[in-house]
């Protein structure tokens, strides 16, 4: 079994911070990958006040913080990653940019028997994996947002995951970074999106529809149903663009019109409405 120390983030958006932050408050080394300056920025201040938070809330002491934030390397080039045991790719949900991440790591990772996961949200792995060299390395490894709360993380296997892959990784997910793991197959969606999409397209369709108001939809659902949060201020949070990407995969897969992202959703995305990250989605956080 692989003991991790040393591993490797590319993309510190929504997600990739919070990986990187439960990595590092795990003890491990990161290695954080980004675009651009600026986005590495702003991924350090994601992580940063995340880290703040936890303080506030009494889950972490002042110098666990500061020891938490001194084990993340940040770096826009894929050089830091060459003597990483594992990596979590958490670019953008747009396959172009996913398969060009894993050709890359493919070909900076130098340990050939380092982990190359993907935190994709419905992308099927098999289409990471066949870009490398090396497909029984790769494994999709799907955590939930925001990362440092919740404890869910589904394990993905393709055909060609070798079982030490997937063994070695349902490890570093449960003991490691302590989260609860379930195994889906390898199917655009996996266990979770494929239930909860569907639910949250039903939920714009009913506001495109003029059937019933956002608010009276997510009050329906929060104190009718008891979930944390209504499916539009969910839709927020998850990003509108992210939500649209997993929706087009689901229905490139499977057909299923339920899939099918409704025009609202679409113009949306057009428009820049991308929901918290971008200040306007369904609600308007700006103030
Ligand atoms: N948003 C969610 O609720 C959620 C939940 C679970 C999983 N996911 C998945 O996590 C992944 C990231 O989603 P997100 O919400 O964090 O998106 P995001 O847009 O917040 O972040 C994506 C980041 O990737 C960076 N990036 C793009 N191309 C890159 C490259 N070639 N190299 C390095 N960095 C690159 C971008 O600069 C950006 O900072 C997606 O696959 C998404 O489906 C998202």
């Amino acid at each position: 079994m692989m003991t991790v120390h040393r591993v490797g983030v590319v993309g510190c958006g929504l997600m990739g911070s919070g990986i990187a932050e439960v990595m590092a408050r795990a003890g491990l080394d990161v290695a954080v990958v980004e675009l651009d300056e600026a986005s590495l920025a702003a991924g350090r201040r994601r992580i940063t006040s995340s880290l703040d938070r936890a303080v506030r809330s009494g889950k972490l002491t002042a110098a666990e913080r500061d020891d938490a934030l001194g084990r993340v390397g940040f770096d826009t080039g894929f050089d830091s990653l060459a003597d990483r045991q594992l990596v979590v790719e958490a670019v953008v949900e747009a396959e172009p940019d996913k398969v060009h991440v894993f050709s890359m790591l493919d070909k900076c990772v130098h340990d050939d028997a380092a982990i190359l996961c993907s935190n994709t949200s419905s992308i099927p792995i098999m289409k990471l994996a066949v870009a490398t060299t090396r497909p029984e390395s790769v494994v999709g490894l799907h955590f939930f947002n925001p990362a440092p709360l919740m404890k869910l993380v589904e394990l993905v296997s393709s055909l060609l995951t070798s079982d030490a892959t997937r063994t070695d990784a349902e490890a570093f997910a449960r003991d490691t970074l302590g989260k609860h793991v379930i195994h889906s197959p390898d199917r655009a969606g996996f266990v979770v999106n494929a239930l909860l999409v569907p639910y949250l397209l039903s939920a714009i369709r009913m506001l495109e529809s003029g059937f019933a108001t956002a608010e009276d939809i997510d009050i329906g659902m929060v104190d009718g149903c008891g979930h944390p949060m209504g499916p539009l201020a969910l839709l927020d949070l998850i990003g509108l663009d992210t939500a649209d990407s997993v929706a087009n995969c689901l229905y490139e897969e499977f057909k299923e019109p339920t899939y099918a992202p409704p025009p609202l959703l679409s113009r949306m995305v057009e428009g820049g409405l991308l929901g918290r990250k971008s200040g306007r989605g369904f609600y308007d956080y700006r103030t």
